[in-house]
């Protein structure tokens, strides 16, 4: 997260926050790894309005889904956040929404409005005690799982997860990928529910699969920190959720299957719970990423994709004093 903090009358906006998409998993890390994207939602709080009043003003991505502000999952963790760290009646807000993050594609479009309620939460009640573990700790207790907030909050490749107890919220955070690798997102016309993707999974998985998955993981982490990226492929090779998830839209199965075999394809995964897939590549990505659409036109869903980089820093912040 970074701060910055202005005074200039004539900007509307008390608080704008500048949020990122996040892909989480990266195969291998079921729940617990993810890293975020330069591709951003804007939550801007125009003014506080009384206790229980909000309005919310959406434009891009998502805007029919969100009309109605009872829908609205920055509002709902905002108020969660308050109801939690006990703020009494917590004031209301004018907010406008630019969303360019796609809404239900596995990019983390709830995580940045989840992130975002938590931090507003935090800001428009002056919680100045409020530590960066608290607030993430909060933010997953909201979410459900830590893989997307994560990054989402803090920025590069984060890999998290409960302690023992279920209490404390583990995290390290490593660095963005290098700025010559570039993080294909295919998006195909398609909306994968996270609920329903988590229900199509077994509710036990062979020993050797649990063994196979943390071995892959572990190489994975340990590969990003030593920028070994020539690892990234067998790091993020999974088998315990894509290959009942990649069957939930069409062209799955064969992105995870061919995509990876393309020369300066790093690794491939689905994004989340899907439908979106990321390839990581060095070099020029636009041939590769119009391969990943083909594959989706021929499934017979339509596509688009984004060529992005892992972003370093999370949630941008601008404070107008
Ligand atoms: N780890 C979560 C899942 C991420 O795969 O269900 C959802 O975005």
């Amino acid at each position: 997260m970074i701060i910055k903090k202005f005074n200039n009358f004539n900007n509307n906006y008390l608080f704008s926050l500048k949020v990122p998409a996040t892909a989480a998993n990266l195969g291998s890390g079921f729940d617990t790894l993810g890293m975020a994207l330069n591709l951003y939602n804007i939550f801007n709080i125009r003014k506080l309005l009384p206790a229980g009043e909000f309005k919310c003003e959406t434009s891009g991505e998502g805007t029919e889904e969100l009309s109605d502000i009872k829908d609205n999952m920055l509002v709902a963790s905002y108020l969660k956040a308050c109801e939690k760290w006990n703020v009494d009646k917590p004031l209301g807000f004018e907010l406008e929404s630019c969303n360019a993050v796609p809404f239900s594609r596995g990019l983390g479009s709830s995580s940045t409005a989840v992130t975002a309620g938590v931090l507003f939460a935090k800001l428009i009640n002056n919680l100045n005690n409020i530590s960066e573990p608290e607030l993430l700790r909060m933010m997953t207790l909201i979410e459900g799982h830590p893989d997307n907030v994560a990054p989402c909050f803090v920025g590069g490749m984060v890999a998290s997860c409960w302690d023992v107890s279920a209490e404390t919220l583990q995290y390290v955070k490593l660095p963005a990928l290098p700025d010559d690798l570039y993080v294909i997102a295919a998006v195909p016309d398609f909306k994968v529910q996270t609920e329903e993707a988590r229900k199509i999974l077994p509710p036990s998985v062979p020993f050797k699969d649990a063994v196979f998955n943390v071995s892959h993981a572990a190489l994975l982490c340990a590969a990003w920190a030593m920028g070994r990226w020539d690892l990234l492929k067998s790091g993020m090779d999974d088998k315990l959720h894509q290959p009942h998830r990649a069957k939930l839209f069409p062209g799955g199965e064969k992105i995870l299957e061919n995509i990876k075999n393309y020369k300066d394809c790093l690794a491939v995964a689905i994004s989340g719970s899907g439908p979106t897939m990321i390839a990581i590549v060095k070099g020029k990505a636009g041939d590769l990423a119009a391969e990943m659409c083909r594959i989706f036109t021929a499934g017979g869903v339509s596509s688009h994709f984004f060529i992005l980089n892992c972003a370093p820093d999370g949630v941008i912040v601008e404070i107008n004093n």
